[in-house]
């Protein structure tokens, strides 16, 4: 099998589900394994200026954890003061999103790295600028789709429809990542998995476990950085990509 490039986009079946812990985790795993990626968040809201630019938000967690070094201006490219949806957000400030801006910095990204894996904003479907949203983007940027999930009670709904939505907008989806898994499962957490894999034939790569160490806020990763290793779930995710390339190349 060919080796390619991690590129990915994450996205997530809600917002706060675990998508900057997860992709900056699955970053630094691929760097230590000798894939050099880059990470990126296009566009984010809810961040507060300061005298200094802006108050440290996704993009200091992914390239602090990550130990990427590259420009914020080119790992962030669009902020926004209000915690909405980016073209709710974009509207109440009287400003548009400069989709040339985004799409100009994740190609300088790609110059620089071998990969990137790039954070969208909330889930799937979220608006960008009237009806192009976060599906759009990740078409435009040509990248397979990783799905970040909540373990609890109401996930498969929230996991099924992700899927489809995704695939209907023509993605590929590489797998599932369900993050904060209780050391203690109930039935719903113990169960979803399997039942998200029948019902969308996508894999779950890997059960982020739940850990009180991990703050974002803090840059602090906790666990989640060596069992992005230690799991497998990064090595997962790199099968998955050469799976599907060598199935879209046959
Ligand atoms: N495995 C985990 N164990 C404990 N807490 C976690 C875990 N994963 C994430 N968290 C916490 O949950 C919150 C949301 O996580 P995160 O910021 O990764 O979500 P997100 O999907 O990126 O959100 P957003 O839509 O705002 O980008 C954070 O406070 C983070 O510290
Ligand atoms: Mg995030």
């Amino acid at each position: 099998m060919s080796q390619i490039a991690p590129s990915l986009f994450i996205t997530g079946t809600d917002t706060g589900v675990g998508k900057t812990v997860c992709t900056a985790a699955l970053a630094r795993a691929l760097r230590e394994m000798g894939h050099e990626v880059g990470v990126m968040k296009p566009i984010q809201t809810g961040v507060r200026r300061t005298q200094e630019g802006w108050e440290p938000g996704d993009a200091e967690y992914l390239t602090h954890v990550s130990g990427v070094n590259d420009p914020m201006d080119l790992v962030c490219p669009v902020r926004l003061e209000a915690p909405l949806a980016p073209s709710v957000a974009a509207e109440l400030e009287g400003t548009t999103v400069d989709l040339a801006r985004v799409l100009a910095a994740y190609h300088e990204l790609r110059t620089r790295h071998a990969g990137v894996l790039v954070e969208g904003a909330g889930g799937i479907a979220v608006p960008i600028q009237g009806d192009y949203g976060m599906a759009d983007l990740a078409r435009k940027m040509e990248l397979p789709v990783l799905i970040v999930a909540r373990p609890a009670l109401g996930t498969i709904n929230h996991t099924v429809l992700t899927v489809r939505y995704a695939q209907s907008a023509g993605l590929t989806v590489l797998g599932v990542i369900v993050a904060g898994m209780p050391l203690n499962p109930g039935l719903a957490e113990q169960t979803s998995p399997a039942a998200i894999e029948q019902l969308t034939g996508v894999p779950v790569l890997g059960r982020l476990p739940y850990d009180d160490k991990i703050n974002t806020d803090r840059c602090d990763p906790g666990a989640s950085v060596d069992w992005m290793r230690a799991s497998g779930t990064a090595q997962r995710v790199l099968d998955q990509m050469n799976i599907l390339a060598n199935a879209l190349s046959k």
